[in-house]
């Protein structure tokens, strides 16, 4: 079972989106093992997006996320960083497809709502950025079994 890390940005958190992004994440069949509020401090952004230092929208990047509260997430489920990616949409919210969090919900470049981390080695590297074992809580569900496709009883072999 895959993890990985959502930020919602400081836009979606000022525009009252936590709510409605969460929704479409849990409603996907994904399950919330971490969760907190906080401002992101300038040292934990930059780890973060590490991998676009000294590109020309690195310091507002920065900037921006450092601005105000976000809401972060782990979120665990079947190809759950794949999944998380198409849930958000592509990155400038005008290019997003309808139906996604950015498509639906965003029309700008920089501001646009959702982080999701991109693989594997992002996801747990920036998952322990953030999260400490003892704050990340995994359960159980009994609608795992249908939501995975491992309903072994009814299909005799587990779905991809
Ligand atoms: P994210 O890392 O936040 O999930 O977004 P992403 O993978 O879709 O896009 P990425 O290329 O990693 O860019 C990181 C974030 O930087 C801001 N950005 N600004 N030219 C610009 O002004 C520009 N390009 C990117 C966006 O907030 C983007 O999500
Ligand atoms: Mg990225």
């Amino acid at each position: 079972m895959q993890r990985t890390l959502a930020i919602i940005k400081p836009d979606a958190v000022q525009r009252r989106l936590i709510g409605k992004i969460i929704n479409r994440f849990e409603e996907k069949g994904l399950e919330i093992i971490g969760l907190k509020k906080t401002i992101i401090s300038e040292d934990l952004a930059k780890k973060n997006y590490s991998v676009h230092e000294g590109k020309d929208f690195f310091e507002k990047l920065i900037k921006f996320m450092t601005s105000g509260p976000v809401v972060i997430l782990v979120l665990r489920g079947k190809n759950a960083i794949g999944v998380t990616r198409r849930l958000m949409g592509s990155t400038s919210g005008h290019e997003a497809d309808p139906g996604t969090i950015r498509g639906d919900y965003a029309i700008c470049g920089r501001f646009n709502l959702i982080h999701g981390s991109d693989s594997v080695e992002s996801a747990e590297r920036e998952i322990s950025l953030f999260f400490d074992d003892t704050s990340i809580v995994e359960s159980e569900k009994s609608d795992l079994k249908w939501i995975d496709g491992m309903s072994d009883d009814l299909t005799g072999e587990n779905l991809v």
